[in-house]
């Protein structure tokens, strides 16, 4: 039977690559966005692919997430990859003496808790799935050991508590037989990543795909870059 994946924050960046390599692997796609009347690659990519489906969700609104649950129904997810996530103010407002205070809030909704409150909502559809994996997009920048440079406090510390949930996760649901992973993509060419990022997308999303098909119950709960190299927290 035709395994299905779903991927927030699909319609641009890494998002939009795992719907077309996961789509080209023979994959049931189902791709979240924010706005699915935007004509942005997502809707030229479902337009040429129909069997492509499209949900509107806004990954920090708890109610859209049950909404989300609710159009799913009993419809089984083999492999969830939470990939949306947000940078937060780049320069001042993340560096010391000048932090945003909101804005670190609404970066700690999208990157540490929306993930959570996905898995919450999805659960029995992963329990329903056969793989049953769930991959989230974290990042090196989340990394205590590989911390050096210091500022970036917003985004860091979002993905270090990313981190944390996904660590917990790995425990609570050995139960259901669902592993978890968190995977660094590298520094990608997106609209997050900037033109100097040193790979494409392409690059980024072959590899973290290589490091789900290997997730087991073995390695559930590792923190990996998507070259298949183990990170340190
Ligand atoms: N690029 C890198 O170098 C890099 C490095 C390390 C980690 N990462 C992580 O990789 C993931 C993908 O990054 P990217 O480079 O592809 O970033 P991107 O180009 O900025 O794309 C971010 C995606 O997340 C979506 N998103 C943001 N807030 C959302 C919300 N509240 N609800 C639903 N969707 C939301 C965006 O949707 P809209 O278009 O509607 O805003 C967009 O689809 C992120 O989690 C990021 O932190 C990226």
């Amino acid at each position: 039977m035709q395994k299905t994946v779903l991927i927030t924050g699909a319609n641009r960046g890494i998002g939009l690559e795992f719907v077309k390599q996961y789509h080209s692997a023979g994959y049931q796609v189902i791709a979240t966005t924010r706005n699915p009347l935007a004509q942005d690659g997502l809707k030229v990519f479902s337009q040429a692919n129909p069997d492509v489906k499209v949900i509107s969700v806004d990954i920090s609104d708890d109610k859209q997430l049950a909404g989300l649950a609710s159009m799913l129904k009993d419809q089984p997810i083999d492999i969830l990859i939470s990939n949306a996530g947000y940078y937060g103010p780049k320069g001042e407002a993340s560096q010391f003496g000048q932090v945003n205070h909101q804005e670190w809030i609404k970066t700690f909704n999208i990157n540490t808790i929306a993930p959570l409150k996905l898995i919450e909502a999805i659960h029995s559809n992963l329990i329903a799935g056969k793989e049953k994996k769930v991959a989230f997009l974290s990042s090196k920048m989340g990394s205590m050991a590989d911390n050096s440079s210091g500022g970036s406090y917003i985004y860091r510390s979002s993905k270090a508590a990313l981190n944390a949930v996904i660590k917990s996760l790995s425990v609570d649901l050995e139960k259901d037989k669902i592993n978890v992973v968190s995977l660094h993509p590298g520094w990608v060419q997106t609209e997050m990543g900037g033109v100097n990022a040193l790979i494409d997308t392409q690059t980024s999303v072959k590899g973290m795909t290589k490091i789900i098909t290997k997730l087991n119950s073995k390695n559930s709960g590792e923190f990996i870059a998507y070259d298949g190299k183990k990170i340190p927290w």
